[in-house]
Formats: structure tokens, sequence, C-alpha cells
């Protein structure tokens, strides 16, 4: 599979040929690899996929727009126009996920869960350290940006992660034995969109199914002067649900908990 965006195309078209075919992981001197691709049709800020025959945005309309653009030389997954990541403060849209897992001192004995997996990069990041990672991810359109996706290729193939598809992450931890977990990486969509990932009963849930001590990082959104506390609020509710708020993290835009 090729992969264009309409800036490879300008470059190509400009003469150069040390080009990357897939979305920034190498980059190969092309040859042939472009002819009777309609390249006219490489437009916007789309990320685009060629198989030899056809070529095709690489997005789906699923009650929603989901699809990949690039940010900063990496794809990133953008669901009607909002960011699936935290780029803001990060020079590199894989820094978030390095930090969220140093944050949490991840370990390789440790087992984790990553509710929400989008791309990927937490579930990769997370597996570089722990031992097991299980990662849930409700959408099937995300699940098919991932397979589609070059950077997120290590989630289908590392051992350590098993990948929870099309099931809602409240569903797969209701399902799950207690005291399973060591640590948490709970990355939701913003709260205006899926509330119930910011609920008592989730992190009621979350903390049976984790270990006494077990840390928990939740991505919680902007820290702005809003109206609404929602950093407090999530806060507040962790701390009714069996867990003790270590810190509020402002570059991470998330809280810290541990499992009390
Ligand atoms: C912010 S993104 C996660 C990004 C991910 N951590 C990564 O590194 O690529 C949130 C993801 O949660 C998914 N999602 C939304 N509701 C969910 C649910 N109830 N259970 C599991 N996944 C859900 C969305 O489809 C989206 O892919």
């Amino acid at each position: 599979m090729i992969y264009l965006t309409k800036e490879i195309v300008e470059k190509y078209l400009d003469g150069e040929r040390k080009l990357s075919l897939d979305l920034g992981k190498s980059v190969t001197e092309v040859t042939d690899e472009l002819k009777g691709v309609p390249l006219d049709e490489v437009k916007g800020d789309f990320v685009y996929a060629w198989d030899g025959k056809e070529l095709w945005k690489v997005a789906v309309f699923d009650k929603g727009l989901y699809r990949l653009r690039m940010m900063r030389g990496k794809p990133i997954l953008e669901i009607d126009g909002l960011r699936m990541h935290l780029v803001k403060d990060f020079k590199d849209v894989f820094d978030y996920s390095k930090l969220v897992v140093r944050t949490l001192r991840l370990v390789q004995s440790d087992v984790v869960l990553d509710t929400c997996m989008g791309l990927g990069y937490t579930a990769i990041a997370a597996s570089k350290k722990a031992d097991r990672v299980v990662t849930v991810e409700l959408s099937p359109a995300v699940i098919a940006m991932a397979k589609w996706n070059p950077w997120s290729k290590e989630l289908f193939e590392r051992k350590r992660i098993e990948i929870i598809g099309e099931k809602s992450c409240l569903d797969y931890i209701k399902g799950e034995d207690d005291g399973k977990f060591t640590k948490v990486i709970h990355d939701p969509p913003r709260f205006s969109k899926a509330g119930e990932l910011y609920s008592r009963g989730l992190y009621r849930e979350l903390r049976r199914i984790c270990k006494k001590d077990a840390l928990l990082f939740h991505y919680v959104g902007s820290m702005g002067k809003k109206k609404r506390d929602i950093m407090g609020e999530v806060a507040k509710r962790l701390e009714e649900c069996g867990w003790k708020v270590l810190k509020k993290n402002a570059r991470l835009q998330g809280i810290i908990a541990r499992a009390v």
C-alpha cells in the first residue's frame, strides 16, 4: 500500500524523488511507484491510499467523519474534525503517549488496561514497558483507521497487546475479575462527546478490576478558564469511587490517581 498526501504529491511534481510513501515511517527513492496514480485527485489535508488499482481517502463516514490526517509529520485520528490526540505542548505526536507511560511508572510486571484504543499510540507505548496491555475500542471505523495506519502496525503484531474490538470499555470492564490490572490509561474523547466515560459508574468498576495501589491516568481535557471545572468534578468523583487523586497534570491535561 502507498500512502499519499498533498504535500508528498507536490514534492514529487517538483521533481523530488526521495519521498516517504508510508506516512513518514521510511523514505524511499521513488522510481515508478506512482505510475498510474491519479495524483490530481490528492487534495486538501486528507490522507490517501493507493493499492495499485484504486486511490481512496483514508476516511470512513459512520455516524460522523472518521479520518486520518497528518500532524507534525505523523498521522492522527480525527472524529468530526476533533483531534483524538493531545498535541498542544508536544513537539511530536507520540510524546504524549511516552509521557503518560513515564508518569504511570510502567514496569514489566504491569498488567495495563488502555480503555480507549484509537490509533493505539498509548497502547503501543505501554507495551514497550509492560508485559500485558489490553486495549478496547468501540468504533469499527476507528479500528479500520488503525489497520490502515502504518504507525499502528505494532498494535496488531505485538503479542503483548490484546485488542478488544467493537465493544465499549464499560461493558468490557463489567465482565472482568476483581484486581486484574495494575495500571490504567483512560484516554476518552472529550467530556461533551462521551459523558459516560467520566461517570462514577465507570470509576467504581475501574477501581474494582484494579489491584490496591494501581495507578490510573485519566485524560480530562483543557484546564483553561471555563465556566465548568471538569477537572475538579472528575477528581471529586474519583475520590468518591475508591481513588486517591495524586496529581493534576496540566501538560497531559489529566489526573493521576491511586487505587486505595
Ligand atoms: C482520544 S481517543 C484515544 C486515543 C488513543 N489513546 C491513541 O493513542 O490513539 C478516544 C477513542 O475512544 C473511542 N471510544 C469512544 N467511546 C468508547 C467506549 N465507550 N469504549 C471504548 N472506546 C471508546 C473513540 O472511538 C476513540 O477512538
